[in-house]
């Protein structure tokens, strides 16, 4: 199974640019062009949250207008630069969120080889996330309910620190509390967050947690010295996709798939001669490190 994350698209009214100066629109077209055009394409694709830039209509009006091109399925969470219940109300045709007005829009799909755990960490008004008792015990019960199905786990706020002070000063409470949920549950293999706008990686409860690159947007600049301290900023870095391939016999791989920038595949000069070589000894390594039965994708 191939999963796709896109996270912090920030999309704005139409025709409006982000900050005044990033086409957050125009970036989220052409991540779907992306997506579309991936082979394989993903089975799926999450959306982790800061899926507008401000929460109003309009803005999801032009979010559900873009995504809509998206040819995968595609699972939404919001972050803290969504509204929560114009969110609901503007996709009330996704048929796994919860209804306007649900205290939380976290939801678990079990359609799929992974089964995948969306979780709501938003506070209303705040930028800070917060994973309450009430949340918790769902996420516990969500989980316990499955205990052998490989799980993913989606949300916006990391529950770990990242070492950028001001990204952390927002980051989430309750985070402590999940992991000692999330240890007790070794089926999930993975979490993937978004809210910082770069790609993390971590040992966390007993499993990896990760964060990934905006789609859409200018990414948090890279601070990690005490002198940089609150300051904050953006760097205008490569966009991207988080890709996480899942092989029943390994668990998840990720790989990051840049949107932005020249793509290309060419061959080298020496690829025709090469080409004989390479598969023989992709074969040989098969037969003494893989599965030899193991195709390189499986559901
Ligand atoms: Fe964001
Ligand atoms: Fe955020």
């Amino acid at each position: 199974m191939l999963i796709a994350q896109i996270t912090d698209l920030h999309v704005v009214g139409h025709g409006q640019l982000c900050h005044g100066r990033v086409a957050t629109n125009a970036h989220l077209q052409e991540a779907v062009a992306h997506l579309n055009n991936l082979d394989p394409r993903p089975d799926v694709v999450l959306a982790t949250g800061d899926l507008t830039d401000h929460g109003t209509a309009e803005e999801y009006d032009a979010l559900h207008e873009i995504l809509s091109a998206l040819r995968p399925p595609v699972y939404l969470i919001p972050g803290n630069h969504d509204h929560r219940d114009l969110f609901l109300e503007a996709f009330a045709d996704h048929a796994y969120l919860p209804r306007p007005g649900a205290p939380f829009a976290h939801y678990g799909i079990e359609e799929y080889p992974v089964r995948l755990v969306g979780l709501d960490t938003t506070i209303p008004g705040q930028s800070h996330g917060m994973l309450c008792d009430e949340r918790l015990g769902w996420l516990d019960a969500t989980l316990s309910a499955a205990l052998h199905r490989p799980t993913l786990i989606f949300m916006h706020h990391p529950p770990f620190r990242t070492g950028i002070r001001w990204v952390d000063a927002v980051g989430l409470h309750g985070g402590r509390k999940m992991e000692a949920i999330v240890a007790r549950h070794p089926q999930v293999e993975r979490i993937a967050c978004g809210h910082i706008h770069r790609p993390i990686q971590v040992a966390w409860g007993g499993t990896v947690a990760c964060t990934a690159p905006s789609t859409s947007h200018a990414q948090v600049a890279l601070t990690l010295t005490e002198t940089s301290g609150f300051d904050f900023g953006y760097a205008l870095e490569p966009r991207a996709v988080q890709l996480y391939l899942r092989d029943p016999g390994y668990g998840f791989l990720s790989h990051l798939s840049y949107v932005s920038g020249a793509y290309e595949i060419y061959p080298s000069s020496s690829a025709s001669r090469l080409r004989e070589g390479f598969q023989r000894r992709y074969e040989e390594l098969c037969r003494t490190e893989f599965d030899a039965a193991s195709p390189t994708r499986r559901p």
